[in-house]
């Protein structure tokens, strides 16, 4: 009898264990695809309007990106910071101890590209996964989330969020970090 229930452990454990690899492993697709599909919309507005056009990219079609991917992959993705520019974005509790997390290992001497972190976490509703990935700071990023934003750029930033943190970033700081959640079904 023991040894029965001792195996069904170990097997739901492995279910587990796999269910998390192929978590994993879609949302480092997942991930790919939004932040492919972000970059070359960003850079074609700035190309195309400037950085005030931009702004209407990442305020309109980043969510919609993320939306359409969530949908696709069926799991819930966005982005966050411990510095947020919309309040929507804000990390919890999860995703603010990861953020510090990344934070020390940077200092450490980690490479931003290297950062992230998947965790299969055990509820009472079953089992909760959650990933982040670090996100850098580029050069293009200055333009809204550096210290010497342009008055009619910051204006527009002011409008649009009154409670924006998301400025005073520098290149290799870490900007924030993609973060996808899958909850226990
Ligand atoms: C043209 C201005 C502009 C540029 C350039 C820009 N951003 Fe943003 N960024 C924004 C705006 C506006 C938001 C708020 C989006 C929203 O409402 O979800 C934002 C939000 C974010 C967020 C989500 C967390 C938060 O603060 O709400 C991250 C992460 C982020 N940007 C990273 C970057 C990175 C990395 C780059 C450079 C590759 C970059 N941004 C370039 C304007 C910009």
């Amino acid at each position: 009898m023991k040894i029965a229930i001792l195996l069904t452990a170990l097997l739901s454990f492995n279910a587990s264990a796999n269910e998390h690899l192929a978590f994993t492993q879609q949302s480092q697709s997942a991930i790919k695809e939004f932040a492919t599909s972000l970059k070359a919309e960003l850079i074609t507005a700035m190309k195309a309007g400037g950085p005030i056009e931009a702004i209407t990219v990442c305020n309109q079609v980043a969510p919609k990106i993320a939306e359409n991917l969530s949908q696709k992959y069926n799991m819930k993705i966005g982005r966050t910071s411990l510095k947020v520019r919309n309040n929507k974005n804000k990390a919890d509790k999860w995703e603010s101890e990861i953020l510090t997390q990344f934070e020390y290992l940077k200092q450490s001497g980690d490479s931003i590209n290297s950062l992230a972190f998947s965790e299969a976490i055990s509820t009472d509703e079953g089992i909760e996964m959650r990933m982040m990935k670090a996100i850098p700071t580029g050069q293009v990023c200055l333009t809204c989330h550096g210290s010497n934003i342009a008055a009619n750029v910051q204006a527009r930033i002011h409008t649009l969020y009154p409670d924006d943190q998301a400025t005073g970033f520098s290149v290799g700081d870490i900007r924030g970090a993609f973060t996808i959640h899958q909850a226990a079904q």
